[in-house]
């Protein structure tokens, strides 16, 4: 058996394992222009501006350990000037550069375009060729990514600056979009509410302190290629090491449509009033409420407090007695068990482990569109995640899992868990349902109408290592 080093942490960028602290973050996609030589070149000079994995844990450490003092203090903790920067390419980009080897990732290497279709993603087909309904710059194909993530608006469009001044003409931007946190009370919460961020695995040579409920920390290959269970390790080359693939997706969110929705459909059990079977059908179809706290330790009431306190948050498996076999406290199809089965499924889901970054985009709901119940601008979430190998990540999670009404496995017969309500596309709208949302009618369905999170593009890319990207990239 062959011995696989450990992690570099400063090879590995920072955006992967450790995450980059953020208020806002901007994803700039582009293209390399003709010139590639230049391109490497002034490339040597941006390679020093990327993120390490020990820099953003660094400024993570020093972000809490500052808001400790102002807590002892008494005093509100200033916010600290933060910013980081991730880099990624896309097969054509790797292609342009001149680096023709195999990265042993067949979904990869076919582009997200390619893959749209089978993701579930809308589109027409026109002489037998599918084209999704995406924004124009994922249709053509871009060469790469910067996501630049930091506090505020200004330290972000100094480091582009700076970025581009270095790479001078040799780049075109073809597409950027800025996300922010959320304001106030809504703070760490995606557009329909509920808090994000919450479930991450632990990984094995990095986290060395998991939370409950994080399991086994995944091994370090699972996420980075070529690093101990990289399942396709003999197929990597050497400058693919400490690497991850960074799925980026950018998906609408229909959020007065959705809360109209949840107001049409209160779950109505005794007791509760309209707005309380609301809230509750919300948190059926997520599996969390929207403060974050689980359904499976809090099944019919929101605690908060449990919410608030990562000891025990994420500490949950669905095996409290009988309970993979009910949906009394969580739907089989709720977004989060969907996702994440847990104990749901007996063989190991290691591989089917994604680190999830991303930030939401778009305004907050004006109060126009919330009385009319319909979007007229355009918001959602910028989802990024990680991963060692597409076909046991994101592109599982999304076809196999979420898109599969019959998945999770193994339920009662008369029980089909149905749709992601969140996420699962379906070819065919008039087959979304869902079952399971009213806990004392197990077996009704529920339908959906169509999605409420509408896929307009996105592309794969490869995160390279540090010191890939100075040796094999820039030159
Ligand atoms: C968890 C919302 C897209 C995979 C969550 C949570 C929320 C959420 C509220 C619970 C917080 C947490 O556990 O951290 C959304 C929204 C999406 C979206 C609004 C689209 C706009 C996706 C996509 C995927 C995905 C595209 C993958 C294909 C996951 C996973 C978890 C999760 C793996 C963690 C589940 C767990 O470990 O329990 N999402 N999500 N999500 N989501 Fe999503």
């Amino acid at each position: 058996m062959t011995t696989v080093p450990p992690v570099n942490l400063s090879n590995v960028q920072g955006d992967i394992l450790a995450g980059i602290p953020k208020k806002f973050e901007t994803t700039i996609f582009f293209n390399i222009n003709n010139d590639v030589a230049a391109f490497r070149k002034h490339l040597t000079q941006v390679v020093p501006l990327i993120t390490t994995t020990t820099q953003a844990k660094g400024t993570r450490d020093s972000i809490l350990q500052h808001k400790q003092n102002a807590a002892a203090q008494g005093v509100q903790a200033a916010l600290l000037p933060v910013v980081g920067v991730t880099l990624g390419f896309s097969q054509l980009g790797l292609k342009k550069i001149g680096i023709n080897d195999s990265i042993g990732d067949p979904v990869f290497e076919q582009g997200q375009l390619k893959d749209a279709q089978h993701l579930g993603d809308k589109g027409t087909i026109t002489n037998g060729q599918f084209t999704p309904d995406w924004l124009p710059a994922f249709k053509n194909g871009v060469h790469g990514v910067f996501v630049i993530a930091g506090d505020s608006i200004i330290t972000i469009e100094a480091k582009i600056a700076e970025i581009k001044l270095k790479l001078g003409l040799t780049i075109t931007e073809v597409f950027r979009s800025t996300g922010n946190v959320r304001p106030g009370p809504e703070k760490g919460h995606e557009h329909f509410g509920f808090l994000d961020g919450i479930s991450n695995p632990a990984v094995k040579d990095f986290d060395t302190n998991p939370l409950p409920g994080q399991g086994t920390p995944v091994r370090p290959g699972i996420i980075l290629l070529g690093r101990e269970a990289d399942p396709n390790l003999a197929a990597r080359p050497s400058w693919a090491v400490e690497g991850s693939f960074l799925a980026f997706r950018y998906l609408s969110q229909l959020v007065p449509e959705f809360d109209q929705f949840l107001k049409k459909n209160p779950i109505p059990l005794p007791g509760l009033t309209p707005e309380q079977g609301s809230e509750f059908l919300g948190a059926r179809l997520v599996g969390r409420w929207k403060s974050g706290a689980p359904l499976d330790l809090a099944p019919l009431k929101d605690d908060p407090i449990l919410a608030a306190d990562p000891q025990r948050n994420n500490d949950f498996d669905y095996s409290f007695p009988e309970d993979l076999q009910t949906q009394d406290r969580c739907p089989f199809a709720a977004h989060v068990r969907k996702t994440n089965p847990r104990n749901d499924l007996q063989n190991n889901t290691e591989t089917r482990r994604i680190i999830r970054r991303g930030i939401p985009f778009g305004p907050e709901v004006t109060p126009s569109e919330a009385q009319q119940g319909k979007t007229t601008h355009d918001r959602g979430l910028l989802f990024r995640c990680y991963q060692s190998v597409l076909a046991n990540g994101f592109q599982f999670i999304q076809v196999s899992w979420a898109n599969n009404t019959g998945f999770p496995f193994g339920k009662p017969a008369d029980q089909v868990p149905g749709f992601d309500p969140i996420i699962g596309q379906a070819a065919d709208p008039a087959s979304r349902i869902m079952g399971g949302t009213n806990p004392q009618n197990a077996t009704a369905n529920l339908g959906l109408p169509a999605e409420w999170v509408v896929s307009k593009g996105g592309e794969y890319f490869f995160a390279p290592s540090i010191s890939a990207l100075k040796t094999t990239f820039a030159t």
